[in-house]
């Protein structure tokens, strides 16, 4: 069996790909009650806070780390404050993708509140906005629940439970234009953030390239691809135990397991097979992109970050309407010193222009659609 038949990694966190001589289904599974949410709220629960916080729960965040804290001792509001102890120190020095997160569940957070009958009244920075060098405690957004029966549930609210990160080969094929042009219409109700796609092979070639090598130097670099396989968690019991992460789980990963072929140490190091499989697979990935996308904002304030998640969450969600795939690369992105002249590179041949910061960078395609990953009980990132 060739390496690559059996571990593949997708910017910096790793996914299965069974072979056909493991066939064993039931090995290792992923447990059930870490992917509960995905259900939706419990139904029991009757407090429309708390239900909404199940949907927005469901948000796409960089490593999975959720790093929500929401605090509901005040009747009638929401208040949503970064966890602290779910930062990505060396990937993410400003907090710049933390922020991008504290976007992607608000904007989950606002539709499950329509869902429920409530227009959410949204105060960014109540207490001013945190300074672009660090992450504070104070509140990221103040959410007030106002009763209105003529709120109706947002379209795009039906696909939360369908959304992915679909992070394996794309299908040869093209996007078609039509998808793409739904997707900018979509994107255009709700955002002024500049959003592009490049679909052309020279563009698509040059920016492949710039991709592959920012992911090839976040790997290279032992502090930033630490953080990474520090948010590894391999096999059902530690997905069982963390419910974050970048998760692996099935028979594949529990014979390799079995053989010490995959370890975190192994994955640390350059030169084992886990190391080498997990960057063809990430190659493979940059490889099979049919076209890139991106928003970015003029500057970089917290407010655009913020932004920049609820545009690109709800982009997210109207692709797994249409059945297009979607795949953030955030390597070229990160601030770390030794990324500063890639993340230059993909500013120049994104042609955005000058001044505006890059906040989101995805492929497009078609795959089939993966499995949810977990979630952490609703109930842990509530302050009460
Ligand atoms: C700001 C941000 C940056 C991300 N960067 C990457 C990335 O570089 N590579 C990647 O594979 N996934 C990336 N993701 C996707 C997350 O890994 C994914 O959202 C998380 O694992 C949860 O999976 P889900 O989106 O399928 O629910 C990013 C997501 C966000 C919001």
């Amino acid at each position: 069996m060739k390496r690559r038949n059996f571990i593949r990694v997708a910017g910096g966190g790793l996914v299965v790909a069974a072979g056909g001589a493991f066939a064993a289904p039931n090995l290792d599974p992923m447990p059930e009650e870490a992917v509960t949410g995905w259900k939706g709220p419990p139904p029991g629960e009757q407090d429309p806070r708390r239900r909404a916080i199940t949907w927005a729960m469901l948000a796409p965040n960089p490593h999975n780390m959720q790093p929500w804290l929401v605090d509901l001792r005040q009747p009638g509001e929401i208040t949503l404050h970064v966890d602290r102890t779910r930062l990505l120190p060396q990937t993410d020095p400003f907090g710049r993708q933390v922020m991008i997160g504290q976007g992607t569940f608000l904007e989950l957070l606002v539709l499950a509140l329509a869902a429920e009958g409530y227009r959410a009244e949204v105060a960014m920075f109540p207490e001013g906005e945190s300074p672009a060098n660090l992450i504070d405690d104070h509140p990221v957004a103040r959410v007030s629940l106002i009763r209105d029966p003529a709120a109706r549930p947002d379209p795009l609210f039906r696909q939360i439970p369908r959304r992915r990160s679909t992070k394996t080969e794309y299908a040869a094929r093209p996007v078609k234009a039509e998808h793409l042009a739904a997707l900018m219409v979509s994107h255009r109700t709700t955002s002024n953030l500049l959003l592009a796609f490049a679909t052309g092979k020279e563009q698509l070639d040059a920016l492949r390239t710039i991709a592959t090598q920012g992911s090839e130097m976040e790997m290279q670099t032992p502090r930033t691809h630490k953080e990474s396989i520090d948010r590894l968690r391999i096999g059902a019991s530690e997905i069982r135990a963390h419910r974050d992460g970048i998760s692996l789980s099935g028979p594949m990963i529990w014979a390799l397991r079995q053989l010490g072929t995959l370890t975190p140490e192994k994955a640390l190091t350059p030169g084992t097979t886990a190391w080498e499989s997990g960057r063809d697979y990430v190659m493979k990935g940059y490889a099979s992109a049919v076209a890139f996308g991106w928003i970015a904002s003029p500057g970089n304030a917290r407010a655009a970050q913020v932004a920049a998640g609820r545009a690109y969450v709800r982009l997210n969600l109207k692709a797994t309407e249409l059945g297009v795939a979607m795949h953030p690369h955030s390597q070229t992105l990160q601030e770390f010193p030794e990324m500063a002249q890639l993340h230059r590179a993909i500013h120049d041949a994104t042609g955005v222009p000058e001044g505006h910061t890059l906040q989101m960078f995805f492929r497009l395609g078609y795959a089939p659609v993966p499995g949810p990953t977990p979630r952490r009980p609703p109930q842990s990132i509530v302050v009460s």
